[in-house]
């Protein structure tokens, strides 16, 4: 539990802090609770039958654990395992304590508690008081110190129908690539940013990945352990203990109603008539000097009739829906631009170089508008997107 934590000594480097790399961020019972309904209500039996493993859950920390023990019966699973990190393998080790559930064991060992992940798993009524759930969890150490890529946590991972957790940040790529080379389902947590990932990208766009029902309103707030709010790069809210993020999203390949419900949109000039946005209404929508294709810069502004390329924010694909349109790739990548892009076309070398004149950021395969007086903008981060045919 999270009092069991302690504050870190005063004096403790707050530049050092800063630079490490913070993944203790913990997911509140309610979020994953939403999440995990999404699924239940679209598929009730998605769960049944399946081993699940959460392979960065401690069930001290850790509401995944408590969530899928708490309803170990109600979705028919056939077992849970969770498994931890060895405090003295993390970054921020924020005055870890062990809990009196592990100190009361009889397995317990003062050396082993700090370098040794913990393996708990749920599959019988052990206490046989009629029910599975989380006073049945049984633990002991594993021989390693937890992390997912190790040989014992990788055979539980060979072993498991589905992983869900919300995986360390700074390995973010290496956790989601661990689970497709095993070919497995999933629900993690993830942020926007990971979506344009040269690994994560053709995922998405071949539909074997998609975004999850997600956090209310984009947000996710995350709880963070006692003193640790000094390696805290979102905003930190003291009284709540809570810290915010706004580019966190959940990424899965299990099925959920709400990514086929096609996005609600008006025709481009219902747009120019009606649209919220003022770089659109009167304006309408400018096309991008080097890919043939209009700019859109906001989701609900994508103009329903519309049968050619548009490049619209990231954003989009928490609204994506396969049905509705097809995604043609994405924007800033040279090789795909030069190669494959059949709506590619570079300016000439001279224009090329007085526009980099004038913004040393610019690159080539960055769609881009010209202003007026010839200037470049660049427009970063689109995703080339067509109406389905
Ligand atoms: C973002 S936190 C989330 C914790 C928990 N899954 C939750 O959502 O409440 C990620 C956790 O992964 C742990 N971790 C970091 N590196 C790891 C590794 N290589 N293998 C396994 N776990 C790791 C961190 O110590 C941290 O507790």
């Amino acid at each position: 539990m999270l009092q069991n934590y302690q504050p870190m000594a005063k004096n403790s480097n707050l530049s050092q802090a800063k630079s490490a790399k913070n993944d203790e961020f913990y997911t509140q019972y309610a979020d994953i609770q939403n999440e995990i309904n999404a699924y239940i209500d679209y598929n009730p039996d998605v769960f049944r039958g399946k081993t699940i493993l959460l392979p960065c859950d401690d069930p001290e920390w850790s509401n995944f654990t408590k969530f899928f023990a708490q309803n170990f019966e109600r979705f028919g699973l056939k077992k849970l395992i969770s498994t931890s990190y060895a405090v003295e393998s993390k970054a921020v080790k924020s005055g870890y304590m062990p809990s009196l559930f592990e100190t009361q064991s009889p397995d317990f060992d003062e050396i082993k508690t700090r370098i040794k992940g913990k393996i708990f798993t749920l599959d019988s009524d052990t206490n046989g008081n009629g029910r599975i759930d989380v006073e049945d969890l049984q633990w002991k150490y594993l021989d390693r110190d937890g992390d997912f890529l190790s040989e014992e946590v990788t055979a539980l991972r060979d072993e498991s129908d589905i992983i869900i957790t919300n995986p360390p940040f700074s390995l973010f790529r290496d956790f989601l690539l661990w689970i497709i080379k095993a070919n497995k389902k999933f629900i993690i947590i993830g942020n926007n940013n990971a979506l344009t990932y040269k690994e994560v990208f053709p995922l998405i766009k071949n539909n074997q990945v998609w975004l999850g029902n997600g956090f209310n309103a984009g947000n996710a707030y995350f709880r963070i352990v006692s003193g640790a709010d000094k390696y805290v790069s979102g905003v930190y809210d003291e009284t709540s203990g809570l810290v915010k993020f706004r580019n966190c999203c959940w990424l899965t390949n299990l099925e959920h109603g709400r990514r086929h419900q096609p996005l609600q949109l008006m025709t481009m000039a219902e747009n120019i008539k009606f649209s919220k946005h003022k770089e659109i209404k009167g304006v309408g929508y400018k096309r991008y000097d080097n890919y043939d294709a209009i700019d859109v810069p906001f989701t609900d502004a994508i103009p329903s009739d519309y049968e050619g390329v548009m490049g619209v924010p990231i954003t989009f694909l928490d609204k994506y829906c396969p049905e509705q349109f097809d995604i043609i790739w994405r924007g800033g990548d040279m090789e795909w631009a030069e190669k494959e892009c059949d709506f590619f076309t570079p300016p000439l070398p001279l224009k090329m170089a007085e526009y980099k004149k004038q913004d040393r950021t610019w690159r080539v395969q960055n769609p881009y508008l010209l202003c007026e007086n010839d200037k470049v903008q660049t427009v970063y981060q689109r995703i080339f997107i067509q109406k389905k045919k």
